[in-house]
């Protein structure tokens, strides 16, 4: 070899060294690159030796576990030992299985940390095989799913709890509807006795007249009595002494007016008993517990038994004028329908002040039925339009006005797929109106 050759090997050994090392630094990049980041992800990748038993983790290993830096041993058995007792056997079944026929390797575990504190893993893995199909190595990607877990958890309990909150919000809904009713009920229970006690009254008076009468009928039946037995026994001194005997009473009791009378009477306290019989059915049939029955009605034949309820409330200072017409049956909850018309009844009684009228106007248009309920009495400021229907809104004395009559009729139609608007200007009527779908509410609703 000659100088020149010498030379030239030199230059080519120096110039093969270079390219080494130069690979071997743009290597250290990479590999420094890879590990940065491997670190900045939340994964932790890594790299498992079949033959040595060893992992290679890129990531945090140590920290995630609860170990100083280096303190987890980097073998299979260390990460095997960690895993959950309960979890391990399919971890190590389900690597096998792709390790043999290369079925995909996605597991979910939990790992058991150094101070006891469980961890929920999701792990991804490829194998890596020689020219044999011996696999060799296997890499990987696991992820600490444990907070997403937490919050998912937290997540589910929260949603039990609004559900159950929920629940909770709809009884007392429930509840607070009834107990509006009946504290209207009761705001009526004085004009209710009243209009009870008004036929109760003239019908015991009409008792009182009938036994009066009837004593003076019993009088006349025994002297009757008398002047047969008197005629059969031929004693006619004794037939003519009970003759004028009757003709008296007769005529000191007015007969004719008292046979009169005693009709007059009977029907009137027919009449009083009826509507006794007829406040009570509608007491009844208002107040039931039925907000869980869905029924087929008659929204005017509601209007009507509601008005007899309300009856005393309005009969001195509004003149009602009705026009119903006619109106399909719907499937609605009757009882509490019979609220809401009692509510917008009471509310343009107790807007009229000395005298007033209220038209009542029900109409089928349409797929809808429409009720109106006008009056001629205050009126409505529009400053008060926007808090008409919020809960305990009222400008009535306690006593009067509990401000919920509106936002609960709001909650019933809405219930019934309905709308309520009300329209109210100076000089004008104020007319509440309820327009509900034909269809009504479904079976199932539930109040
Ligand atoms: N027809 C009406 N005319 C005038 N104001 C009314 C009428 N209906 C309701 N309001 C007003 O709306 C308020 C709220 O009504 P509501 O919710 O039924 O509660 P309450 O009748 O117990 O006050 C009433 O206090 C009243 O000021
Ligand atoms: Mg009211």
């Amino acid at each position: 070899m000659d100088n020149a050759d010498e030379k030239k090997e030199g230059f080519q050994d120096g110039q093969y060294r270079r390219q080494l090392e130069e690979r071997a630094a743009e290597l250290r990049i990479s590999e420094e690159r890879f590990r940065i980041a491997a670190q900045s992800v939340s994964d932790l990748i890594w790299d498992w030796d079949v033959s040595s038993g060893r992992v290679e983790w890129f990531g945090d290993i140590d920290g995630m576990l609860g170990f100083q830096p280096g303190g987890f041993p980097r073998t299979m058995d260390a990460w095997e030992n960690t895993i959950h007792p309960e979890d391990c056997e399919r971890v190590k079944k389900a690597r096998r299985q792709h390790l043999l026929d290369c079925q995909p390797f996605s597991v979910k575990y939990r790992m058991i940390g150094r101070d006891g504190t469980v961890f929920h893993w999701i792990d991804r893995g490829t194998g890596v095989w020689n020219e044999t199909g011996e696999a060799v190595r296997m890499i990987g990607a696991a992820t600490d799913i444990t907070k997403p877990m937490l919050a998912d958890d937290a997540l589910r309990k929260n949603m039990k709890e609004l559900g159950e909150l929920n629940r909770r919000i709809k009884e007392n809904q429930a509840q607070l509807i009834q107990s509006e009713k009946m504290a209207s009920l009761g705001q009526l229970a004085a004009g209710i006795a009243h209009e009870i006690n008004n036929p109760v009254g003239f019908v015991r008076s009409n008792l009182g007249t009938l036994s009066g009468y009837v004593g003076i009928l019993k009088r006349l039946m025994d002297l009757h009595i008398c002047f047969v037995q008197a005629v059969q026994a031929g004693d006619a001194g004794r037939q003519s002494a009970l003759m004028k005997e009757i003709d008296d009473l007769a005529k000191s009791e007015d007969l004719a007016f008292i046979l009169d009378d005693v009709d007059v009477l009977l029907s009137q306290s027919i009449d009083g008993a009826d509507r006794v019989k007829d406040i009570v059915q509608n007491l009844k049939s208002f107040a039931r517990l039925d907000e869980a029955e869905v029924m087929e009605a008659d929204l005017n034949e509601c209007i009507e038994s509601t008005l007899k309820i309300v009856w005393n409330e309005l009969k001195y200072k509004c003149r009602v004028e009705k026009k119903l017409g006619k109106l399909p049956m719907i499937r609605c909850y009757p009882g509490q329908l019979n609220q809401v018309f009692m509510n917008l009844l009471v509310n343009a009684a107790q807007a009229i002040s000395e005298k007033g009228d209220i038209i009542i106007e029900t109409e089928a248009v349409g797929q809808e039925i429409v009720i109106r309920i006008s009056d001629t009495g205050a009126g409505i400021l529009p400053e008060q339009f926007p808090k008409l229907f919020t809960p305990f809104y009222t400008t009535k004395p306690v006593g009067k006005g509990t401000g919920l009559g509106l936002p609960i009729s709001y909650g019933i139609v809405k219930k019934h797929n309905g709308t309520i608007q009300v329209e109210s200007a100076p000089g004008k009527l104020t007319t509440f109106t309820i327009r509900l779908p034909l269809d009504g509410v479904a079976e199932e609703v539930k109040p």
